[in-house]
């Protein structure tokens, strides 16, 4: 068969490394795809949001699957246009894709269904927002966060009213994220750990992935501006089994079964942003397609065949699947440009990326990168993701932090704490007690 891809991060590159390795696959297209996905599959140059463009596509090449990473194209309805033309593709529909889409319809999903999440107030202009704010009902720190599609920038912790008010006004006055800022939403700070619990979902089954955990700072220890991801790892013990159940009997399941009674049953990868807070655990946010860094570490885990995944996904009969996991911990580190999430330089060459390889039980996933002559260049912010496995946690950050020393571009940057704050955590392999 023929997959199509759709996207161009190390989310995509992992996707398509993983679902050219299935022995139902003959060729895999990629569009806009990266360097790493054209030296194994065909680069189609289609932007995501192209959407005529990728149906056309689609069509003339006889694409019997299509898989989209990226959320755009899904909020902007890829899916339902796919499907009307007898397309099969796997990823929720515009209606199902308003859980990552609007953080507004979100939270009132969340309301409507008892999902826990952090209490919030809905502003509909800039008056109620400052109103709201001068209130101070939900105390500080005061999260705030514009209602749409803001590539990981639309939210802002506020710790006192006046940033509050600053970043309200940037939002909803100056519109600096636009239409997202029409609306916006405070809310209560939660303080606990961060976690990553993504599903597969056919709409009525679904199958939860092994836990992860994102690193959205830009510098070691969580200092600097939040960035699309610097680097994330999967381990058992991220979430004890009593932890998964709760999130699975309290979260995933009234969120598949209420999109499903709500008329819009939610079919691909649910990401579910969760806070183990003191007071229980809470959903951050919902996402409606794999995380990127997560997707590397994670799928790096996966035994299965992802299309006989994907396709059981499209055919919805998940019930039918049990997903097999390498007991291994995984580690991703980002390798940036310099000044990322800011302003950085691209075409500089990237050196190292075999031997990176050579160091075993490691796979190097490129994100804004590109061919020149044969050669990958930088060409965007997050660069690569050097992905290692091993048996604990301490070696796989030790394997995958030899393999980042191996490589070279001009200007670098990347954190050297990946996962280290696991290091002590109850039940993660490799640590003194287990869970
Ligand atoms: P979101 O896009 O909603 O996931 O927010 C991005 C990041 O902001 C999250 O990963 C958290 O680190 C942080 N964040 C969002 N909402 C809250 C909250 N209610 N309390 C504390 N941190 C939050
Ligand atoms: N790693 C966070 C995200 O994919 O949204």
């Amino acid at each position: 068969m023929k997959v199509l891809v759709i996207g161009s991060g190390g989310r995509e590159h992992a996707l398509t490394w993983k679902i050219g390795r299935s022995s139902l696959v003959d060729k895999v297209f990629c569009a806009p795809g990266n360097g790493g996905t054209a030296s194994i599959a065909e680069n189609v140059s289609l932007a995501v949001d192209d959407l005529p463009g990728l149906i056309q596509f689609a069509l003339d090449r006889s694409i019997d699957l299509t898989v989209v990473g990226p959320e755009l194209p899904l909020v902007l309805g890829i899916v339902d246009r796919f499907q009307s033309h007898g397309l099969s593709v796997v990823g929720p529909t515009a209606a199902a894709a308003r859980l990552e889409g609007s953080k507004i319809f979100a939270k009132d999903f969340m309301k409507r269904h008892q999902v826990p999440t952090a209490a919030c107030e809905v502003c509909n202009s800039l008056e109620e927002a400052l109103g709201y704010i001068r209130r101070g009902d939900l105390g500080f720190p005061l999260v705030v966060k514009a209602d749409g599609l803001a590539a990981g920038k639309g939210v802002v912790i506020a710790e006192d009213r006046q940033q509050a008010e600053s970043a309200v006004e940037r939002m909803m006055r100056h519109r600096v994220f636009g239409e997202a800022g029409d609306r916006v939403l405070l809310e209560e700070c939660l303080r606990g750990r961060e976690a990553s619990f993504l599903v597969f979902s056919d709409g009525e089954h679904f199958l939860p992935m092994v836990p992860s955990q994102d690193h959205k700072r830009v510098f070691d220890q969580d200092r600097g501006p939040n960035t699309g991801g610097m680097g994330a790892w999967s381990a058992d013990g991220i979430l004890s089994s009593e932890e998964q159940r709760e999130v699975v009997q309290a979260i995933v399941r009234p969120t598949i079964r209420g999109m499903a009674a709500e008329g819009s049953p939610f079919r691909g990868v649910l990401y579910v942003g969760l806070m183990l807070a003191p007071g229980g655990i809470r959903v951050l946010e919902y996402n409606v397609r794999l995380g990127d860094p997560e997707a590397q570490p994670v799928l790096f885990r996966l035994e299965n065949d992802l299309v006989e995944v994907l396709q059981a996904i499209h055919r919805q009969t998940l019930d039918s699947v049990r997903l097999r996991w390498d007991s291994d911990c995984s580690v991703c580190v980002v390798m940036a440009s310099g000044g990322y999430p800011g302003k950085y330089p691209t075409g500089g060459p990237i050196q190292g990326v075999d031997e990176a390889e050579a160091v075993g039980q490691v796979k190097v996933f490129h994100a804004g990168t590109r061919l020149q002559d044969g050669q990958p260049v930088t060409a965007g912010g997050r660069v690569l993701g050097i992905t290692a496995r091993d048996t604990d946690l301490a070696s796989a950050i030790d394997r995958v932090y030899r393999a980042v020393r191996k490589v070279r571009f001009e200007p670098m940057h990347f954190r050297s704490d990946i996962g280290r704050q696991g290091l002590n955590w109850r039940g993660v392999p490799g640590n003194l007690q287990p869970g």
